[in-house]
């Protein structure tokens, strides 16, 4: 048996004052057949057409109506009920609802629901011919169509004021099959974002056969990057040398040093996201010998004076104007996780750090797993241990979370700081 890409999504069904309403009532029997969840909202003119009590039978749940109601209010919120949803339907989408949302109308909880929302608005419209043709219609139209609205719909055909064209409402399986398209599009919620990621170990030379390195194999931040990338951001991703494979559709910077590192992050920037996944090296030769060091006579070895490399966290945490909205650092650390993690994020001016126990008995430095802690200034999330990949795909989904000014914390287990 075929599993229905509908199955365990989320439907918010908008139901506007058009004769075509009754065809919700079915709509709604074959999402549900299909292993959907459907909550209804039910305009003042759609209730003229199908009562809420058929659609609360077939849904299994209450009709959401009013704006003003103080009990739905308390119990789902206008915000919520779109926020709680995978896709929003609009059916029928009637003359006046496409207007209010090509205007940015929010006069009842329907259109007020369709502009609190960034989920994504699948719309099938519904009317006379002469209303669908009319020049304010098409304007309106072409507007939502802007703004990113889907259309199914509508058909030519009679219709119910025997009148024939363009305006019948797209049929119940027209709509269920735009519905699993919609689905089948992969979901890009970074589109639009510029983000930065730097990744590997960064190599400083000692002549030109040596060199100060650490053990990181690149695969955590190549793995934000990709993860970023399928989530519709512009990424470029900074890397010192590794031998692992680029991610498809990034910009790749490949660097050797902490100082050509510094250098490539300024450049890439403005952005509205750094990740600053590298283990940059802390200290840098003072001075790169020009030939290969040869062995001292009388076996004392040679000396080598070091130097701290540019901090590039701390450099891009404090850079003002170019600060990118967000910044995430790791921290790799040994021993006193948490402590050395919190002063790291309070004196580099980080927005989070992403910590992780890298003692080798961890086995993360290589591996494909990682435990990690993300730090804020006033909690910690602990993610459970997890694959490098989820733990990417986990940071991509709270960076969105971000940009959209929702705190993810509520969702995760938290342990206080
Ligand atoms: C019998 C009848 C049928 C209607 N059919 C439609 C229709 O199919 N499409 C439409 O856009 N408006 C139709 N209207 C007009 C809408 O009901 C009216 O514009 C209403 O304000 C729309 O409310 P809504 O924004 O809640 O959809 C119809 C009105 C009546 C009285």
């Amino acid at each position: 048996m075929t599993v229905s890409p509908l199955s365990g999504k989320r439907i918010l069904l908008l139901i506007g004052g058009g004769i075509a309403a009754y065809k919700c009532l079915d709509l709604i029997r074959r999402l549900r057949e299909r292993g959907a969840a459907v909550r209804a909202v039910l305009t003042r003119a759609g209730s003229e057409f199908v009562t809420p009590l058929s659609v609360s039978a077939l849904t299994e749940d209450k009709v959401y109506s009013d704006l003003f109601d103080l009990t739905d209010e308390a119990e789902m919120g206008h915000i919520q009920l779109s926020r709680d949803a995978d896709l929003l339907v609009l059916a029928p989408a009637t003359a006046d609802l496409i207007a209010k949302m090509a205007t940015g109308r929010a006069d009842d909880l329907a259109s007020t629901v369709l502009l609190a929302t960034d989920t994504p608005v699948l719309a099938a419209p519904a009317m006379n011919v002469r209303m669908w043709q009319h020049p304010a219609t098409q304007r309106n139209v072409n507007q939502i169509e802007r703004d990113g609205v889907t259309l199914v719909g509508p058909n030519e055909g009679s219709m119910a004021c025997n009148e024939y064209g363009m305006g019948r409402m797209a049929e119940p399986m027209e709509i269920v099959a735009a519905i699993e398209t919609a689905f089948s599009v992969p979901h890009r919620p970074l589109a639009g974002r510029r983000i930065v990621v730097t990744s590997g170990p960064t190599h400083e030379p000692i002549d030109p056969v040596r060199y100060i390195a650490n053990r990181s194999s690149g695969k955590q931040g190549h793995a934000v990057a990709r993860a970023a990338q399928m989530a519709g951001a512009d990424v470029t991703l900074i890397s010192g040398p590794v031998s692992i494979e680029d991610p498809p559709d990034v910009t790749m910077v490949r660097v050797e040093t902490a100082q050509d590192m510094l250098a490539a992050v300024e450049t890439a920037l403005p952005a509205d996201a750094l990740v600053m996944a590298a283990a940059v090296a802390d200290w840098r030769v003072v001075e790169r010998q020009e030939d290969k060091i040869k062995k001292a006579d009388g076996g004392v070895p040679h000396s080598i004076a070091l130097t701290e490399n540019p901090d590039i966290l701390a450099t891009v945490g404090h850079a003002g104007a170019r600060r990118p909205r967000l910044v995430i650092g790791f921290a790799a650390e040994t021993q006193n996780l948490l402590e050395n993690a919190g002063a790291k994020l309070r004196s580099k001016g980080a927005d989070w750090i992403v910590a992780n126990d890298v003692s080798p008995e961890g086995g993360v430095f290589g591996g494909d797993r990682n435990t990690v802690r993300i730090l804020h200034a006033n909690r910690v999330d602990s993610l459970p241990t997890q694959s490098k990949d989820a733990v990417a795909a986990h940071l991509v989904e709270r960076i969105d979370a971000f940009f959209n000014g929702i705190d993810t914390a509520a969702s995760l287990e938290s342990d206080p700081k």
